[in-house]
């Protein structure tokens, strides 16, 4: 079946809004492993505006107890290595970062950027990690993923999920059509495919259909409908929605 890793960074945006000890990412990631999540995510920032360093070793105890992977999201820099060689998550995912953004607005440039991240690969591959490349679905960054070594792509459905949101129905089917053959060709290449950003309720089915893809990691949106109907409600509904999916697309 389709994995769910649950994101849950932007527990730790409320918690750091008014610098307080709460909410916790410990108690949510907790929550999510309780109520069937399959993995969790975290994605500690160089400026750590949400996720903490002390949040990271507590996810990793969490996990590493519940025998459930984190999946560490982290710049490409030699401090966040040398933070996860220590950590050593089940899975090392790399994604751009930039100060000034408000979220991950693009894939990793891995055909520009390749020696670093390769060499980066090698060294997060050395504890166990399994290395995933946070890229869009063009074939030149799926091949040059798989030449620097990782062992997972995970395709950006960023602007997918903003597209068909605002009902650009065209543009979102050219952009799901790219998903697809993305997705395809990683596996071709021997590949593990994930997905996410931005998915919601409204956006996850086409995105769950592409039969390669393995994992969806969602996080802002669960997040934010906790608040109305609790975190275990909110996964249920999405999960509901990915195997309805899945069902659908092999009917
Ligand atoms: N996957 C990656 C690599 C990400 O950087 C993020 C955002 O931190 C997500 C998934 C989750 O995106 P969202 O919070 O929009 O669901």
């Amino acid at each position: 079946m389709l994995r769910l890793g649950v994101n849950i960074d932007h527990v730790a945006t409320i918690r750091n809004a008014r610098g307080a000890s709460y909410p916790e990412p410990v108690r949510a990631a907790e929550l999510a492993l309780a109520a069937g999540a399959d993995g969790i995510t975290a994605h500690l920032r160089e400026d750590r505006r949400h996720i903490s360093d002390a949040d990271i070793a507590l996810l990793t105890d969490l996990c590493l107890k519940r025998g459930k992977p984190l999946n560490f999201e982290m710049a490409v820099t030699d401090e966040m290595v040398g933070i996860a060689l220590g950590a050593r998550p089940h899975a090392a995912c790399l994604v751009p970062e930039r100060r000034e953004e408000v979220t991950t607005e693009g894939g990793l440039d891995v055909v520009r950027g390749f020696d670093r991240i390769a060499a980066a690969t090698a060294r997060l591959r050395t504890v166990g990690a399994r290395v995933s490349l946070f890229i869009e679905a063009d074939p030149a960054q799926i091949q040059a993923a798989a030449d620097a070594g990782a062992q997972v792509i995970e395709l950006h459905t960023g602007a997918y999920c903003d597209v068909a949101r605002e009902g650009h129905a065209d543009r979102a089917a050219a952009i799901l059509e790219r998903l697809k053959a993305g997705a395809a060709f990683a596996a071709e290449l021997g590949l593990e495919v994930h997905a996410g950003h931005g998915i919601d309720y409204a956006t996850v089915k086409p995105i769950a259909a592409i039969p390669q893809i393995a994992e969806l990691n969602i996080g802002h949106f669960l997040i934010g409908e906790a608040i109305f109907v609790g975190l275990p409600q909110a996964m249920q509904r999405m999960r509901a929605l990915m195997d309805a999916a899945r069902l659908e697309a092999a009917a």
